[in-house]
């Protein structure tokens, strides 16, 4: 393979290299690579590309050339990736404010990825554009002084490039036209905190398995390898300062699992008691499958029609030490798994848009079509429906999403309580923020309650009829 590092300078200064992507205001010093920036923007302007292709950015990454990525490269192309797509309403507005003809995709994908490291990186800006010039090169060496020409121009006014950045909606709210519409016409008093909150970072919170850990425990196990953290609740931590969680003592001892604060609402909510007969439809990858363990240990069937993802429910619960009986399953086709005795309860996890979740995966915002949510409603729907046949009167069904949009939320429950009779929600109380007394749990919380994703939550109970 070609030697891709940029050429040595005279001066004593060290080769640019990966290590200096580091995202602005991220802590701690950026551990050394040994693979040049210009390679490592490179390769995430191409991934950044396959996402607006329809790839989702984990396999975006993992499908690039990173023969030769050490650990600092790879993390240095993740934050490109995510940073850019967290960015991309507005670099796309800045680029496109600075050239007068359309540069060719990669080029201008080259263009965002500089440019977001420009605004919002520690990243020297000299390294930025040497290294965004050399990448080009690598593409068109005729691109060479036209990378270094916008460049100059966005560093020699970087307010003038935010202010053009922002002088649109979607540039200003970073989320596609149709999307921040949408928000605005489902929550006309939130729609700004939603959009907000969605270019937030989540936390790295994590749920104590009180099964085999107590909190303190883990607590002082935590603070041994100097890991600080936030208590938010009995089984709730949040991790201030996120590392990888495979390297935290106590993980492969199944003391506690990664699992954001509005998503650990879910098991409290079902109520399951150890008597029951329970239902996780959706359950992979697992998480408020284990929850439901860890609080009560019932009888559970986990379906999800995905056997690769239903995989992962059976590695979670045996690193927890929980058991559940995994079925593969169209949940909605009652008819080919379900063996005719009633479930107490049901948590309905439902596949949605996940634009309640944007903040942790910003690929979402340039994946989705607005077509998707009518899709996905649809989908919604005969999931209800059919899994309303198998619980018992006087049993209760929890229907949740990672959305924010109201038609799969709001809208989907009120059109099931029309066709179902014998259907009554439950009234629920959520923590904190005002928006949350319809089930709808804002992305980011309030200061006074925990920094969580956007959920949606509806209990609905069985009557006689
Ligand atoms: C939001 S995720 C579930 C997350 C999971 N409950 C957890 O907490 O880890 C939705 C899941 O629904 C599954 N799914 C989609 N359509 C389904 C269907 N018709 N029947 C069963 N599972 C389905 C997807 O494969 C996906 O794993």
């Amino acid at each position: 393979m070609a030697n891709l590092s940029p050429p040595p300078t005279p001066a004593a200064a060290p080769p640019p290299t990966a290590s200096a992507t580091k995202p602005r205001g991220a802590p701690g010093a950026a551990p050394a690579s040994a693979v040049s920036l210009a390679r490592v923007q490179l390769t995430a302007a191409q991934a950044v590309l396959a996402v607006l292709a329809g790839t989702n950015a984990d396999n975006a990454i993992a499908r690039q050339d990173t023969s030769g990525f050490d650990g600092a490269a790879r993390g240095a192309l993740t934050d490109l990736v995510l940073g850019t797509l967290r960015h991309l309403g507005e670099l796309r507005v800045i680029v496109r404010a600075f050239v007068r003809a359309k540069p060719d995709a990669l080029i201008e994908a080259v263009l965002w990825i500089a440019i977001y490291e420009l605004l919002y990186s520690r990243t020297a800006s000299h390294v930025v554009v040497s290294q965004a010039v050399e990448a080009a090169e690598r593409v068109n060496r005729g691109a060479k002084g036209f990378v270094n020409a916008v460049l100059r121009n966005v560093l020699r006014n970087p307010d003038e490039a935010r202010a053009k950045g922002a002088a649109s909606e979607e540039g200003h709210w970073n989320h596609p036209q149709w999307w921040i519409d949408r928000v605005r016409a489902d929550h006309p008093e939130w729609w700004e905190a939603i959009l907000r909150g969605g270019n937030g970072h989540g936390p790295l919170t994590l749920r104590v398995n009180t099964l085999r850990c107590s909190r303190e425990k883990l607590i002082d196990a935590f603070a041994a390898k100097k890991i600080e953290v936030e208590t938010l609740g009995e089984t709730m931590i949040v991790v201030k300062r996120p590392r990888p969680v495979h390297r935290m003592p106590g993980f492969a001892e199944g003391w506690f699992s990664v699992q954001d604060g509005g998503a650990q609402l879910a098991a409290p909510l079902l109520g399951a008691k150890a008597e029951h007969r329970v239902l996780d439809a959706c359950a992979a990858p697992g998480g408020k499958t284990a929850h439901i363990l860890e609080l009560a240990p019932c009888n559970l069937v986990a379906l999800d029609v995905d056997a690769e993802r239903l995989l992962r429910v059976a590695e979670n619960l045996s690193r927890l030490g929980l058991t559940a009986r995994t079925q593969v399953a169209n949940a909605a086709d009652v008819s080919t798994w379900w063996d005719g005795a009633p479930f107490d309860r049901i948590l309905l996890d439902a596949p949605c848009t996940g634009s309640g979740v944007v903040r942790r995966h910003p690929d979402g915002k340039w994946l989705k079509r607005e077509s998707d949510i009518a899709q996905l409603a649809a989908l919604q729907t005969q999931l209800i429906d059919g899994l309303w046949t198998t619980l018992a009167v006087g049993g209760r069904l929890l229907y949740c999403t990672c959305s924010v949009f109201r038609d799969e939320n709001a809208a989907q429950i009120d059109a099931a309580l029309v066709r179902h009779s014998n259907m009554r929600r439950v009234r629920i109380s959520l923590p904190g923020d005002p928006a949350s007394a319809g089930g709808q749990l804002l992305p980011g919380g309030n200061k006074k309650t925990h920094n969580h994703d956007g959920f949606f939550y509806a209990l609905l109970e069985k009557t006689a009829s």
